[in-house]
């Protein structure tokens, strides 16, 4: 992925040959010359920075080979429906939701035939900019109150060759699960589908099981990835969230914070 231009070219080529969306023509105006008509703010990513959030997505060694795989199987599961939309929730908190969002859009992000826009969506605590390390700037609660544009708020951040967009966090707003069935939500997530059709869209969410900001979003998601957290997660928090996962295609289940080493094989961990 060479620049956001090609991607909003390949995004305006696709919607060309297909039906428009509901949204009224106004909106869509909108968003299309916003985003025709500006460069999107393009940042490099610290190694240094990644490696003390725990993030290795962008390496195919060590840990890094562990979301290989999960990108992988995701990505089959997904493009077996032509998906484009992924959720990332767990049950409770601290599971490492943002943190298995981040890695697999950097591991998606290798590939040389895929991009990816990875899109802060707890409102309540944005993590996405502090363990990527963007500096402060317009995130998705500006866009939805109408202070920032879309692609204003938006940027590109690369690490070696490879490049993700992100869309970040804003400051926690206390109106999260308002946001998530508001009318400004359905436009902006029409938006980032007729704007980036060509990338795989990662939505890191807030926990499942703490309000109702889920289970307003879930419908407007094609498939969601559940993490629990070891010593997170309970049997009980699981029960209850499958209850609510049963609007949306669950792609997998990651079972996260496992201590336990895997048996040696081939002479490496
Ligand atoms: N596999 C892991 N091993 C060790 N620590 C982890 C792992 N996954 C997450 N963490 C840590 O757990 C905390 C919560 O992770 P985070 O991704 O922010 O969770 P969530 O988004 O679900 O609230 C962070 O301090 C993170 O570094
Ligand atoms: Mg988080």
């Amino acid at each position: 992925m060479d620049s956001i231009k090609h991607a909003v070219e390949l995004a305006r080529a696709a919607e060309a040959a297909t039906t428009p969306g509901t949204l009224p023509n106004a909106a869509r105006q909108d968003f299309r010359s916003e985003m025709q008509d500006s460069k999107l703010r393009e940042v490099r990513l610290n190694p240094d920075h990644l490696e003390k959030s725990r993030l290795v997505g962008h390496k195919s060694k060590d840990d890094g080979r562990y979301y290989d795989m999960l990108r992988t199987e995701v990505l089959q599961e997904m493009d077996k429906k032509s998906w484009q939309f992924l959720s990332i929730t767990s049950p409770t908190a601290a599971c490492g939701k943002s943190l298995t969002a981040c890695n697999l859009a950097l591991s998606i992000a290798r590939l040389p035939e895929r991009s990816v826009l990875l899109v802060d969506l707890d409102l309540r605590k944005p993590m996405v900019a502090n363990y990527l390390g963007l500096q402060d700037g317009p995130g998705i609660l500006d866009v939805l109150e109408g202070r920032a544009t879309l692609s204003a708020a938006t940027l590109r951040a690369s690490i070696g060759p490879s490049s993700i967009f992100v869309l970040p966090g804003s400051t926690p707003s206390s109106n999260s699960s308002e946001w998530m069935a508001s009318q400004s939500m359905g436009t902006l997530l029409h938006a980032i589908k007729r704007e980036f059709r060509s990338c795989i869209v990662i939505f890191d969410l807030p926990p499942i099981l703490l309000g109702d900001d889920v289970i307003s979003i879930l419908p407007r998601m094609e498939a969601t990835l559940l993490v629990a957290g070891v010593g997170n997660t309970s049997l009980a928090d699981m029960r209850e969230s499958q209850k609510h996962l049963q609007r949306t295609s669950v792609v997998r289940v990651v079972v996260n914070k496992v201590t336990e080493a895997p048996p040696a094989y081939y002479g490496y961990y």
